[in-house]
């Protein structure tokens, strides 16, 4: 029987300064004026829409991503904050978090940000080595990387995560290493730690750098989890490392298959709705004009009950700790009844911890998780 989850917000700020050549997400360079205040209506327009998906929760975390939410002003930010505080309601302790590019980065709107309800920042350093931001096409170098590390601590943001990226063009072990350990020496509390990889409709994609062979993806992936792991950073999800108590609690409900609204161009969204027993994505137009200029640009569909498992298995053993199996009836609704048989056959297998109340992966089973995961497909 369906339980209504907890419930997050995702608000997608589609602007960069640049296009970065590796990156897919739905994100446009700013050719001119960013029409914040145009957004920033139709970001509440869309939020109003979706006010039948809150039936009664109160908002348990907003993330701003993007795209370079930092782009915009603290104001901007603050009126969204304040809108979905007005319509909806926080929990005691919300986390919000906003995503800061250090090319955009400055000490008064850091301390403007934090003012504004933000408490926490996602600053996308990617590298600290000048030659690899340069080859990734970044508009910072190593130096404003660090400079915006310093600012976001001086502005009071005690959970502060960056973004590296590892398995860079020609890299070494030693040079993802040295990354690691400038972010583990400037005191972050979280590290978002992805391979690159080389998506379709990217710049990448039609001119592949030379990346490092397999072989050495691997040492590399080892390497950096051993040094992680011996600065406290524990591996919490397949790119996630926190120090105690650092975790993300928005990306937490997404991995737990709680709902979150999602607003703004191109802003996906999971809900459950406890009237129609359904389990719904939501998806908003794509290209920032045709968001602002649509009344209503949302398209929705309930996920069919056959994918069900899969789409929940994907996001809650993506946990190191796994996904407590009560979850499953809970927020799919189905019966544990549904996948007992895959879930003994990967148990047999050594793929899954033999355990009763919790969906875990064994070590072999974390390394392997694609596999895994077929077993529900
Ligand atoms: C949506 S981006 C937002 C961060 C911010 N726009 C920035 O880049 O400064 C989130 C993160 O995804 C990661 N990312 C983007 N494209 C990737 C790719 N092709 N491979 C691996 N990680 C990628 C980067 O670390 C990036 O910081
Ligand atoms: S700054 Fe971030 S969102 Fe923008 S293009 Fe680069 S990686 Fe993508």
């Amino acid at each position: 029987m369906l339980e209504l989850p907890p419930l997050s917000l995702y608000v997608h700020i589609p602007w960069c300064v640049r296009k970065c050549p590796y990156c897919d997400f739905n994100s446009h360079q700013n050719t001119g004026v960013i029409p914040e205040q145009d957004y920033i209506e139709a970001l509440i327009k869309d939020l109003n829409n979706d006010l039948p998906w809150v039936q009664n929760r109160k908002l348990h975390s907003i993330f701003f991503g993007g795209g370079t939410p930092s782009l915009f002003s603290a104001n901007a930010i603050e009126t969204v904050i304040n809108e979905a505080q007005r319509c909806i309601g926080f929990q005691d302790n919300i986390e919000i978090t906003l995503e800061a590019n250090p090319g955009t980065s400055e000490q008064q709107k850091f301390s403007d940000f934090r003012a504004a309800g933000v408490n926490r920042l996602s600053i996308g350093v990617q590298s600290f080595d000048d030659n690899q931001l340069k080859a990734l096409g970044r508009i910072h170098d190593g130096q404003q990387a660090r400079r915006a590390l310093d600012m976001a601590q001086s502005a009071g943001f005690e959970r502060l995560n960056i973004d590296l990226m590892h398995g860079l063009p020609d890299q070494t072990t030693g040079q993802a290493l040295a990354d690691l350990d400038t972010a583990i020496d400037s005191g972050i509390t979280h590290i978002s730690w992805y391979q690159l990889t080389i998506e379709p409709n990217t710049e990448f994609f039609s001119r592949p750098p030379t990346l490092p062979v397999e072989d050495q993806l691997a040492d590399i992936q080892q390497a950096g989890q051993t040094r992680l792991q011996e600065a406290n950073f524990d591996q919490y999800e397949v790119s996630a490392f926190a120090m105690q108590g650092a975790v993300c609690a928005h990306n937490i409900n997404y991995w737990q298959f709680g709902d979150y609204l999602g607003i703004g161009a191109g802003a996906h969204g999971k809900i459950t709705s406890a009237d129609k027993d359904q389990v719904i994505r939501t998806s908003k137009t794509r290209q920032p004009n045709h968001f602002m200029a649509s009344a209503s640009p949302m398209a929705s569909k309930p996920i069919a009950a056959n994918q069900l498992p899969l789409e929940f298995m994907m996001n809650g053993l993506r946990l190191r700790s796994g996904v407590s199996a009560d979850f499953f009836p809970k927020r799919t609704g189905l019966s544990a009844q549904t996948i007992s048989h895959q879930i003994k056959k990967l148990q047999s297998q050594g793929l899954l911890k033999n355990e009763e109340s919790i969906y875990c992966t064994s070590d072999l089973g974390y390394r392997f998780l694609n596999s895994v995961l077929q077993g529900f497909s």
